[in-house]
């Protein structure tokens, strides 16, 4: 008879990597979409309403063998500010961190303005955070500030 260990993690462990931990369970997919995980080629393991001591429920990402830019890893904060950030090297934990929300954000966001360069061309976005709590960026391209954010497509 085979006998479950309660004890063993409900996402496996990684050997090297990062682990994104304490996800809003409802921002889990627009964090992999931040990170460009969805055509990353290596295993990405994903956990969605796992029980958290700190949260409630949680979501949790698994990335094999990828260490991510301080700079990728703050754009989460939009949308999961109590991430941990967890660098796993020979099965071990060796950093731990939390996420800031940067001063400057690119690529990811889209300017509300129609009239924006950015709604016309295909020019990158870039905004800088001109307000942290509330949040509020303002355009690059054609200072337009918002406090609503959109995500690009
Ligand atoms: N982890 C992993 N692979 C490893 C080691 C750890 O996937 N080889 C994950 C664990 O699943 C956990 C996170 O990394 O989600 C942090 O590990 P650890 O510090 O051991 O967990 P906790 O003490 O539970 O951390 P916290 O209290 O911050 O949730
Ligand atoms: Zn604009």
């Amino acid at each position: 008879m085979t006998t479950i260990n309660k004890r063993e993690l409900i996402v496996s462990a990684i050997e090297n990597g990062t682990v994104i931990d304490h996800i809003p369970v409802t921002t889990v997919l627009m964090v992999l979409n931040i990170l460009g995980l969805n055509n990353y080629e290596d295993e990405v393991l994903i956990g969605i309403n796992l029980d958290s001591k700190k949260y409630g429920k949680k979501g949790i990402i698994k990335v094999r063998s990828k260490y991510f830019e301080q700079h990728d890893l703050n754009k989460i904060a939009l949308v999961a500010p109590n991430a941990t950030l967890i660098v796993i090297k020979n099965y071990e934990v060796v950093e731990k961190k939390s996420v800031q929300i940067p001063d400057k954000i690119d690529e990811i966001l889209k300017c509300i303005n129609p009239n924006c360069i950015t709604n016309k061309e295909a020019i990158k976005t870039q905004f800088t955070v001109i307000g942290k709590d509330p949040l509020k960026i303002q355009c690059h391209y054609c200072e337009k500030s918002m406090t609503n954010i959109r995500f690009a497509e």
